[in-house]
This record gives structure tokens, sequence and C-alpha cells, in this order.
């Protein structure tokens, strides 16, 4: 158990906060409990503080308390949402605003003490325990891998604002840092070999923040000779330190299948397997998947991405989905000039083309991967 917490109570109704803070007499881990119905001043006091559990209730104007939790998520991920209406959506609301536990409410005592004791129980370290690993691959070159890992890992940034990683693990012939017009300071191989270890704050400056954005950027090596050789338990332990600092880690990497490609996908939560629409490209899908399934990547982990995706394809999403024996996630519009002027120019679609058929397609990529995350984190409410 860590240092005692602080809990924190944001409630408009003054005989709730009272109510909970009854509840939690006796509490060894509690340090103190301060009841807010001004949450803006109980925000103000939250930064302030070292150990932080927040309950908040949105039962009224979620939209300026929405906000606030968008902030308070920041300072702290032991956040509980309270509210009177328990509905699908408000959870989904919570959860997305940054709860990391729903109370309906009246709140029961012994709901309240069970999730103030798990979320006391978290170390620091812990506290992204809903972070989630997501790799794009394909087993065949030039599908569009870094296309894919650098915008929809843009747009996750731009719509959950939390903190979005995007590492270049193509350690020989990445293309992140060309695509995106970076210099950066530092590459993946010198974060691996000198900052895993060290704390949160020495590991993150080896990232780049990608200009006004939540999204920071491990680039591949400048120089092939630089690129050294990593081993799977360096892979683990980037892995596990990611998981610490950010939310989203977006995976690009090579088509290769060898130990360290392995290493990769076995330790991924989800890998985004690309293919396009054309015989060749599905045949090597077909193999690949049944290299997943003989590696018994449970199937909710392999999500099916079609790339360069047309209306009017010989070759329908039914017959892919037929042929592979699986359900298309999602498809991706081909859109060979946006994607290459954002190329040439150095930047995100976004940044080029915010209005292209292509970018709102990243756009509405990111809102699902971010609801059908949220949406596993729901289920434990539902049963
Ligand atoms: N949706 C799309 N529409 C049109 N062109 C695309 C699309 N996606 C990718 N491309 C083009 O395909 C080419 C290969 O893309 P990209 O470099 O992202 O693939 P990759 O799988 O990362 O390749 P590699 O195996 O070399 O790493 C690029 O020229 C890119 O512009
Ligand atoms: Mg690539």
């Amino acid at each position: 158990m860590q240092n005692k917490s602080t809990i924190f109570v944001l409630d408009d109704n003054e005989q709730a906060g009272a109510i909970i803070k009854s509840y939690t007499e006796g509490l060894e881990f509690i340090d103190e409990v301060k009841i807010y119905q001004d949450y803006q001043k109980g925000f103000a006091d939250i930064k302030q503080c070292s150990n932080p559990i927040v309950i908040m209730d949105i039962s009224e104007n979620f939209s300026d308390k929405g906000e606030i939790a968008e902030n308070l998520k920041l300072c702290t991920s032991k956040i509980i949402i309270t509210s009177l209406d328990y509905s699908t959506n408000t959870i989904i609301q919570a959860l997305r605003a940054g709860a990391k536990e729903f109370l309906p409410k009246p709140v029961l005592k012994d709901d309240l003490i069970r999730v103030l004791t798990m979320l006391a129980s978290i170390s620091p370290e812990d506290e992204n325990s809903q972070s989630k690993i997501i790799t794009v691959y394909s087993n065949k070159g030039g599908i569009g891998k870094t296309t894919i890992a650098i915008n929809l890992a843009a747009e996750l940034a731009k719509v959950t604002k939390d903190k979005v990683a995007l590492v270049d693990l193509n350690l020989q012939l990445g293309d992140i840092s060309t695509f995106l017009n970076l210099n950066p300071p530092f590459d993946v191989n010198y974060v691996i070999q000198r900052l895993i270890d060290k704390e949160e704050q020495i590991f993150i400056k080896g990232f780049e923040k990608y200009k006004d954005t939540s999204l920071y950027i491990l680039s591949d090596p400048s120089y092939i000779e630089q690129s050294g050789s990593i081993t799977a338990q360096q892979i683990s332990a980037l892995f596990a330190m990611l998981k610490k600092v950010f939310s989203y880690i977006i995976i690009d990497m090579s088509s290769a299948i060898d130990p360290i490609s392995l290493k990769i996908l076995d330790d991924s939560d989800w890998i985004l397997f690309t293919t396009i629409v054309n015989i060749p490209a599905i045949r090597n899908a077909q193999r690949c998947l049944n290299l997943f399934r003989s590696r018994k990547y449970p199937p909710q982990k392999i999500k099916i991405i079609v790339n360069r995706y047309m209306e009017n394809d010989e070759i329908k999403i039914e017959d892919i989905e037929n042929t592979l024996g699986e359900n298309v996630y999602w498809k991706i519009p081909n859109n060979y000039f946006t994607i290459m002027e954002a190329i040439n120019k150095g930047a995100a679609i976004a940044e080029i083309n915010p209005d292209s058929n292509i970018c709102n397609n990243f756009r509405e990529f990111a809102s699902k991967v971010s609801d059908d995350i949220i949406e596993q984190a729901v289920i434990k409410y539902r049963v």
C-alpha cells in the first residue's frame, strides 16, 4: 500500500458528500476527506496534492464537469465518477472523461470501499493499467503500415487528449522521422540501451513531443549502423515502461517474421493487421493469420484493416472476410495524392488536408479504437 491518500469529493449535493465521508471512516489508507461543491476550487486543491483520489459526481451539467475531468486526468488517474444516471452512455462518457471507476448513485458503502481499496493499492507505476499497445503490422512491405501508424496516433492524441506514443520499431528501415520531417535528439535504440531503467521523466525525454499535441514520438536511428540489435528482454522492458507513461502506444514495425518481430506481436494488446485489396496480399494475409492462430492469439487481439480501399474494387469486403474467415475491422480509402502531399511536406494528413476523405476516415478510426477500448472496460459494469 502507498502513502495515505487524500479523498476529494466533488458533488453539488452537500449531503451526498457527507455520506461518502461517513462511509470512509476508519479506512486506514485514507488521510483526509475533503468535500467541495465548487468543482473549480476542488480541482485547484487536487493539483496541489501528491496522492489524491477523486470522487466526482456528474449527475448534472456534464458539459462543464467533463472538461474538469479531462484536466483532472492529467493530475491523477485515480478518479471515480458517480451519477444518478447509469445508462451505458453515461458510463462511456465517464470513462472517456478519465474515470477509472464508475459508481451509480446512491453509492453503496461496500462498492465504495471496494473501489477505494483497489485505487489506493495502485502504485504510481501501474496507474496506466488500461494502457494498450497497438501494433500496425503486415507481413508484406509497402502496404501502408507507417502511414496508418502516424495518422492514427495523431488522431488518437487529438480525440482522446491522452498521452499517445508512436514508436518506430522498424529499426533499420524506419520511416516515421522522414514522414514527419523530424530530427529527433534521441532514437529508439538509444532509449532502449540507456533509458528504460531510468525514471519516467528521464525516459520521456527520449521522445519528441509532436508540435502542440499529446503525441510523443520515438524515432528510428538516423543511420543503419546505429540500429544495433535489440533483445526480446529489451522489448519487454520497453513495453513495460511505455505502459507506465502512455495511454495508447502505437507501434510501427517491419514486415519481417523473425524472433524480435514475433516478440513485438506476442506482447502487443492489439494487432492492426493490414492488407490491401489484391489477391497476393490477401493470400499472404491468410498465411499470417494461420501463424497468429498457431500462436494462440485471442481473436479480439487481431483487427483486420483494409487499406487503399475503393468502392468499385472487383474484390469486395465480403470476399476478403470469406477468404480470411474474419471480419474486417476498418477500411481506409485510397487517396494517394493527399497522402503523398503529407509525406512530401513532412506532416500528418490532418495538418495538410483536414477535410479530405482520408483525414475524416482516420479521425473516425481513432474514435472507434478509443471507444472499443473504453467499451471493453464498460463490460464489467454490465455483468
Ligand atoms: N490509403 C492510401 N491511399 C493511397 N496511398 C497510400 C495509402 N496508404 C499508403 N499509401 C502509399 O503507399 C506507400 C507505402 O506506404 P507506407 O510507407 O506507409 O507502407 P509501409 O507498409 O510502412 O511500407 P514498409 O514495408 O516499407 O515499411 C506510400 O507511398 C503511401 O503514400
Ligand atoms: Mg513503413
